[in-house]
């Protein structure tokens, strides 16, 4: 795994884990497991891309070409993976669309890790920024996503206080984007 602290090592390492993810949700048919590793990985994923969006993309659009192309359809692909992960979100680990939900997201979350690490983004990035904006971007990206918890359940240990509204049964994406986006106080 990478440990650097610049921009794509950071992102590298993010995409690392939802493989990561990946594997321990494939390793296992427990239901209680399945769903616990669903809540960590759409965390992650929801964490990964507000992050994107705040500092990553903006820079892109700034310095590639055909930055305005290539980033409306990361974004338009973060928005589809959301509603998959929104719909999962509901699901027990034993509900017969469980896997096959998760087939999908985990198919587009691989494309989207191939295609910001292999043909352009990540590469284009690393020639056209210098040492220390690519650190500086890292930096953002570790601080947006420390914004929000790493386990956003109800019943979850490191939930700080406070963090659910009672009654008001928001999902995890949401929850992480208007947190991490300001739009929460809690
Ligand atoms: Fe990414």
């Amino acid at each position: 795994m990478p440990d650097g602290t610049d921009m794509v090592s950071v992102l590298v390492k993010d995409h690392e884990e939802m493989k990561q993810y990946f594997r321990e949700l494939e390793g296992t048919t427990d239901p209680k497991a399945r769903r616990d590793i669903a809540d960590r990985l759409t965390a992650e994923v929801a964490r990964h891309s507000v992050a994107e969006e705040m500092h990553l993309y903006p820079a892109a659009r700034k310095i590639l070409p055909n930055g305005d192309e290539l980033i409306d359809e990361e974004i338009k692909e973060h928005s589809e993976a959301e509603e998959l992960l929104k719909s999962w979100e509901g699901m027990d680990g034993d509900d017969p669309q469980f896997m096959p939900t998760y087939q999908k997201i985990r198919d587009g979350l691989l494309h989207h890790i191939d295609e910001e690490e292999e043909p352009k983004l990540f590469p284009e990035m690393q020639a056209a920024l210098s040492r220390e904006e690519q650190e500086d971007l890292g930096a953002k990206i570790t601080r947006a996503k420390k914004l929000a918890p790493t386990r956003p359940h109800p019943s979850a240990p490191d939930s700080p206080p406070g963090d659910m509204i009672v009654g008001i049964p928001t999902g995890i994406v949401d929850r992480i984007r208007d947190k991490m986006s300001g739009r929460s106080t809690d």
